[in-house]
């Protein structure tokens, strides 16, 4: 009970502000999709696919580039890991401030140039590499990581000897490794086309409507008729074409290419061909790069060329983290060939039984990969980080290795 009219004051107050409150949460709910309203968000996908969404949380594509943080920056800042030495007194060090990390150049302890880590391109299985934003430019740090060697080296690409910020970053980048960047327009400026963006306006990661297209009349037809059972407007994956179903993936990997259309714009079943240019260029098998060509390799191979259904998603469930799980994968060759003659192979019948718990190795070999081969600068011969090759085939090589391993 209120008599005294402060404590009515002070209660009616209370109550406005959490009624103002609620209002705010709400509108934060309700906020529109950056992509437009045919948008939902991958979140809206949780309160009907549960099970799918929360095992892609866990997934590379939904990592593949983020905010910069102490979580998703896999380099080391301790005092003795901290520093990338170029030549004489020039050094980048990784700094941990109040304000975020940050890459500061010195020469001889003087302080040359500085810049924060803004966002992490990579989840860190290979490598990672670091942006930053200049007013409405991007730009690549001089320092990335890498996980073979787990250490700081000399970007991609980038001069042995000197250390530069004026790498620009075009909208390529985004479109394989995120959902959507604002682009407001570009300008040459010496040899780069400068990209500029509207970095209030950026979706980190692959998510759901970036390879499913967008689904907010599919939500909303769901939300408001519950009972219905059947799928509707959303592209039915399973009776698409073969092709089709192979463009879904390839949009990423199969290198990159001059674009004709925005890439965020795919959907499935749509012809990559519209999007992209074709790829003309004789494929080597042997030296296959980490902006993946995986779906020209595949191609190639026999286990394409004598059936007509083999996809991706033949071998890969995207939703699900599913690496080293080389059993499980064998288990999908198996499917396909249930009894392979290895009799010249290997005559000991124990180890040939063991094959089926890892074809990959010998019919799928990991090579080292020409593009992200960072030289570490620690010593002459890095490390390389090794890439699956999608040809599938037979290699001597890798079964001398796998059989010397088991002998
Ligand atoms: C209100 C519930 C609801 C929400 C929210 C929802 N869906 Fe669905 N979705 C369904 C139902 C029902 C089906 C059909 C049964 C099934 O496959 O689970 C379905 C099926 C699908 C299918 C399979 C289509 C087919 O023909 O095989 C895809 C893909 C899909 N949803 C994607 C999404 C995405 C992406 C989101 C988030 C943007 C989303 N859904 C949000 C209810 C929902
Ligand atoms: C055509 C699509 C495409 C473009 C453009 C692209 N990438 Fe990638 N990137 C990929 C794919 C696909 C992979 C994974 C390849 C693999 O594992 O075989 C990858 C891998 C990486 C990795 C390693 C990730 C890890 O966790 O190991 C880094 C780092 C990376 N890219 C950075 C960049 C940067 C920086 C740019 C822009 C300068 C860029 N990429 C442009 C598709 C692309
Ligand atoms: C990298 C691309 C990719 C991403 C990201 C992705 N999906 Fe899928 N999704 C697929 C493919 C490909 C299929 C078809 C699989 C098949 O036919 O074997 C599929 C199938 C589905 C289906 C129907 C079949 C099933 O497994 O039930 C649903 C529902 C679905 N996805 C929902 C989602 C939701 C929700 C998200 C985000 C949490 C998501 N997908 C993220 C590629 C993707
Ligand atoms: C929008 C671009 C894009 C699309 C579409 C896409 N991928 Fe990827 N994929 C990537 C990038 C980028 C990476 C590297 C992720 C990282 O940073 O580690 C990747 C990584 C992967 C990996 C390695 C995962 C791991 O944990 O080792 C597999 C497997 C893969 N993709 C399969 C697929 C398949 C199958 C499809 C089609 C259903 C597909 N991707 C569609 C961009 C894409
Ligand atoms: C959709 C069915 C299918 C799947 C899945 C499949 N293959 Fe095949 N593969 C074939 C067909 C068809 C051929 C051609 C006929 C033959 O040699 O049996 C072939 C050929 C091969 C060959 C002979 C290649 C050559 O150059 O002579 C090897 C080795 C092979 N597959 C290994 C594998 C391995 C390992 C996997 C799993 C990573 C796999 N296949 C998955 C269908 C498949
Ligand atoms: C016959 C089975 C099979 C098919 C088909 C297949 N993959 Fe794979 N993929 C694998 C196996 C096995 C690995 C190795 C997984 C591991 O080591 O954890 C792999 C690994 C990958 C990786 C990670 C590469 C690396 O070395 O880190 C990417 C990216 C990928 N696949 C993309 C694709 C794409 C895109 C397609 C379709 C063009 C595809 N795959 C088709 C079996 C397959
Ligand atoms: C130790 C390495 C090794 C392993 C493990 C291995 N293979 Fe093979 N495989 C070979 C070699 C070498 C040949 C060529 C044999 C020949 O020319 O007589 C071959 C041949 C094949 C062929 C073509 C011959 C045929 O019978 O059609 C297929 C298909 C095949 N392997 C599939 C598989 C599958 C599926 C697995 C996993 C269950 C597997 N291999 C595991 C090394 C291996």
């Amino acid at each position: 009970m209120f008599h005294h009219p402060r404590k009515i004051l002070i209660v009616t107050g209370l109550c406005l502000m959490v009624f103002i409150f609620n209002k705010c949460i709400q509108q934060q709910k309700i906020l529109p999709d950056l992509r437009g309203a045919a948008y939902a968000g991958s979140e809206k996908c949780a309160n009907c696919h549960k099970a799918i969404y929360d095992s892609y949380l866990k997934t590379a594509h939904n990592h593949t580039s983020e905010p910069a943080t102490a979580q998703t920056i896999k380099g080391n800042f301790a005092k003795n890991n901290n520093t990338l030495f170029y030549r004489d007194a020039l050094k980048v060090v990784m700094e941990q401030t109040d304000s975020g990390f940050y890459q500061a150049a010195y020469v001889d302890d003087t302080l040359k140039q500085s810049a924060r880590f803004d966002i992490v391109m990579g989840s860190g299985r290979k490598g990672q590499s670091y942006l930053y934003w200049f007013n409405d430019n991007v730009f690549q740090l001089p320092v990335s990581y890498y996980v073979p060697e787990k250490s700081w080296v000399n970007s991609p690409g980038f001069p042995p000897q000197n250390v530069v910020f004026n790498r620009g970053i075009p909208i390529g980048c985004f479109e394989c490794h995120s959902s959507y960047i604002k682009k407001t327009g570009s300008k040459p400026m010496g040899d780069y086309l400068f990209d500029f963006f509207d970095k209030s306006k950026i979706i980190y990661g692959i998510d759901c409507e970036r390879c499913h297209g967008a689904a907010a009349q599919h939500v909303s037809f769901h939300e408001h008729d519950p009972a219905q059972k059947k799928p509707m407007f959303i592209a039915n994956i399973a009776t698409l074409k073969r092709q089709q179903k192979l463009d879904m993936c390839a949009m990423c990997h199969s290198g990159t290419r001059e674009t004709f259309l925005p890439p965020f714009n795919y959907k499935p079943g749509d012809n990559m061909r519209e999007y992209l240019q074709d790829d003309t260029a004789a494929l080597s098998t042997s030296n296959i790069d980490v902006h993946g060509k995986q779906y020209q390799l595949l191609i190639a191979s026999k286990c394409y060329l004598d059936n007509n259904y083999l996809t991706c998603n033949t071998c890969h469930n995207t939703h699900v983290e599913e690496r080293n799980g080389l059993r499980d994968f064998s288990a999908k060759c198996i499917s396909c060939h249930n009894h392979p003659n290895h009799d010249n192979v290997e005559t000991n019948v124990e180890i040939r039984a063991a094959f089926s718990n890892n074809c990959i190795d010998c019919h799928m070999p990991a090579r080292p990969s020409a593009v992200i081969t960072m030289k570490a600068q620690t010593h002459l011969n890095p490390i390389p980080a090794l890439v699956r090759t999608h040809f599938i085939s037979i290699y001597p090589n890798a079964t001398k290795q796998y059989l010397e391993k088991k002998k």
